[in-house]
C-alpha cells in the first residue's frame, strides 16, 4: 500500500505493458506486433523506412491502429487516472502511441514517442488527427503543402518532440514518488526518467511481470500485471 497523500509530487513512465491488458501486443517478448512482413519492428519502425518505403510504414501503423480501434482502457489506465485526481502535482510520461492514457481520463500527459492517430506533413511539419477507428489513414496528403504526411511517431534514429524530454527531466529531479510500469526499460533515453528520478531521492515503484534493468535500483519491484497491482497498491485504506 501506497499512502500517496504523503507525496508531493508524483510521476511514472509506462510502456506497452500497461496496455497489454487492453489487448495492445507488446513489442519485446514475441507479440503479434513485434514482426511486420518479415520485418522486426525496429526495421520498419525506423527513420530510414520512412525515406524508403513510406508506404509499408504507413501499412504498418495502420495495422496497429486496427488493432487499437477495438482496445479500451484497463484497470491500470484507470489507476494512473485516479492518482493524478488524488495528488497535487503528477505527471505520466508514456511511451506508447496508443492515446489509452488520455481516454482513460490522464490529463498531464507527455506522449514523448507521439501518437499514432496523429499524422504529420514531411514537408511543412503541420499535424493532423486521424480518425482513430477509421483504417486505412485519411488523408494521404498535406491539405497545405501537398507533400506526404508520415506518422507522428518517434521511429527508431529520430528526435523526440521538442521539449518532452527536458520536461521529463525537470519533473523527474524533483518528484517524491516514481512509478514505471510496464516497460522493459530497454530503449533510450526514456529509460534514463526513472534512474535520474531516483538519484535525486524519488522514492521507486516498478511494476512488470518480468525483471528489468531498473529491478535493480528500484525501492519495490512488483511482479505482475499493472491492472491488478496498480489499483491494489494506491487504493486507500478504509
Ligand atoms: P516493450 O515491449 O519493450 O516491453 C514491454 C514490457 O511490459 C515488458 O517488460 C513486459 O514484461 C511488460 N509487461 C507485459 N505485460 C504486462 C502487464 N500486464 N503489466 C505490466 N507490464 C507488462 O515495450 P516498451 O518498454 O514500451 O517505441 O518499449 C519501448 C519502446 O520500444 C516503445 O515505445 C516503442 C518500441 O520501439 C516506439 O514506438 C517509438
Ligand atoms: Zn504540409
Amino acid at each position: 500500500m501506497i499512502k500517496l497523500e504523503e507525496y508531493d509530487s508524483v510521476m511514472a513512465l509506462t510502456g506497452a505493458g500497461v496496455s497489454a491488458e487492453s489487448g495492445v501486443p507488446t513489442f519485446r517478448g514475441g507479440g503479434a506486433s513485434a514482426v511486420w512482413k518479415g520485418m522486426s519492428f525496429d526495421v520498419i519502425s525506423s527513420a530510414q523506412m520512412v525515406t524508403e518505403n513510406l508506404k509499408e510504414v504507413w501499412e504498418w501503423f495502420d495495422y496497429r491502429r486496427g488493432v487499437l480501434a477495438t482496445c479500451v482502457p484497463n484497470p491500470a489506465h484507470a489507476a494512473l487516472a485516479e492518482i493524478e485526481s488524488r495528488v497535487s502535482d503528477f505527471l505520466l510520461v508514456t511511451q506508447n502511441v496508443d492515446g489509452l492514457h488520455n481516454r482513460a481520463g490522464s490529463k498531464n500527459v507527455v506522449e514523448i514517442h507521439g501518437n499514432i492517430n496523429r499524422a504529420r506533413c514531411e514537408g511543412c511539419g503541420r499535424k493532423f488527427e486521424l480518425e482513430f477507428d477509421v483504417v486505412p489513414h485519411n488523408p494521404v496528403n498535406c491539405e497545405g503543402c501537398g507533400s506526404d504526411l508520415r506518422p507522428d511517431i518517434v521511429l527508431f534514429g529520430e528526435m523526440l518532440p521538442d521539449g518532452a524530454y527536458e520536461k521529463a527531466i525537470d519533473w523527474a529531479e524533483r518528484c517524491d514518488l516514481f512509478f514505471v510500469i510496464g516497460t522493459s526499460a530497454l530503449v533510450y533515453p526514456a529509460a534514463a526518467i526513472p534512474q535520474i528520478a531516483k538519484r535525486h531521492g524519488a522514492y521507486l515503484i516498478e511494476i512488470n511481470p518480468e525483471e528489468t534493468p531498473l529491478t535493480q535500483i528500484a525501492d519495490e519491484s512488483h511482479r505482475g500485471a499493472a491492472g491488478k497491482i496498480l489499483p491494489s497498491l494506491v487504493r486507500p485504506e478504509r
